[in-house]
């Protein structure tokens, strides 16, 4: 059952496995999946600075767990996904070391074709608190199609467009979510605006449909809608999804819908190529700056 609808923008609360079965009984197929699922690496971990903690426990979703339990979990969401994806579709999964090796060999498992490991690189990483390593400042993204035989889309030539007219690597320098996509709260792992932006835009077509079965707070909603896709989320957490529908619901405002989208579209840490191809006038006028 539909758990909130507003336009072309709609949520399922509940077992994303649960939801996705229902999905593809429904023989729904989408155009392209963006996944965020836990990255099981909360261990209830809390720090003391002065007179406050500081917690770095995401929750019990995200909560450590035995490898083979792990991978049990990935198999089944990514055989539903698999499901539910158009022949030519593709996914995009992000991890880190706890999760992307089990995600990337269960999707060998079930037939999939990786693209691309994209590096998310962050320019404003936090610092780590211990000394015995290097700082963590990257996330990974394996981008795939369904298989090997059917061809995908990749907007190929607007990357290279975005990129100042070279082609686009494989590292992505973007910086972590911005104060101004964050002002009715955050999810404890929202994803930046800017990253879903170019995601979207490298893989989809206006007016085709987006599935997140890990939506939280639904940055990839708010990325299709102001890309004139359609989307579909699915989270377990009402918290989550009350702050998806606030962002939606500012977002239903023009002026509100204008700014965001600006943000949005321009890298302060990358050349700054502004296509209007993307924008609604839709010339095709580039303005590049730094
Ligand atoms: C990494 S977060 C996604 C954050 C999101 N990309 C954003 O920008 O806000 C993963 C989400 O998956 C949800 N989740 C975890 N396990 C789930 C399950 N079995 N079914 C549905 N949702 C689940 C959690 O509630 C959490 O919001």
């Amino acid at each position: 059952m539909i758990y909130y609808k507003n336009n072309n923008f709609i949520l399922y609360h509940g077992d994303t496995m649960c939801l996705l079965n229902q999905l593809k009984q429904a023989n729904y197929q989408a155009d392209m999946i963006f996944a965020d699922p836990p990255y099981f690496l909360s261990k209830g971990f809390t720090i003391k600075s002065g007179n406050k903690t500081k917690c770095f426990d995401k929750g019990e979703w995200d909560r450590i767990r035995p490898l083979e339990e792990i991978n049990k979990f990935n198999k089944e969401w990514l055989s539903l996904c698999r499901d539910c994806l158009k022949d030519n579709g593709t996914i995009w999964v992000s991890g880190t070391y706890h999760n992307i090796y089990s995600v990337a060999n269960c999707m060998t498992q079930l037939g999939y074709k990786i693209l691309n490991i994209i590096v998310w690189q962050k320019p404003d990483a936090p610092t780590t608190l211990s000394h015995l390593h290097f700082n963590f400042s990257a996330e990974y993204i394996i981008w795939a199609r369904k298989d090997k035989k059917h061809i995908h889309f990749f907007n190929y030539e607007l990357m290279n467009q975005l990129n100042g007219g070279k082609r686009m690597s494989d590292v992505w320098n973007i910086p972590t979510v911005g104060s101004w996509e964050k002002h009715f709260g955050k999810h404890p792992t929202q994803k930046p605006l800017r990253l879903l932006y170019r995601i979207i835009l490298a893989s989809t077509k206006e007016n085709d449909s987006i599935l997140d079965p890990f939506a939280g707070s639904c940055t990839t909603g708010i990325a299709a809608n102001l890309l004139k896709r359609n989307f579909i989320g699915i989270d377990q957490s009402e918290e989550f999804l009350a702050l998806g529908i606030k962002r939606k619901e500012e977002i239903c405002d023009k002026i509100a819908a204008k700014k965001i989208f600006q943000k949005m579209s321009e890298n302060p840490n990358e050349i700054m190529v502004i296509i209007n191809h993307a924008r609604e006038n839709r010339k095709h006028s580039i303005n590049y700056s730094h």
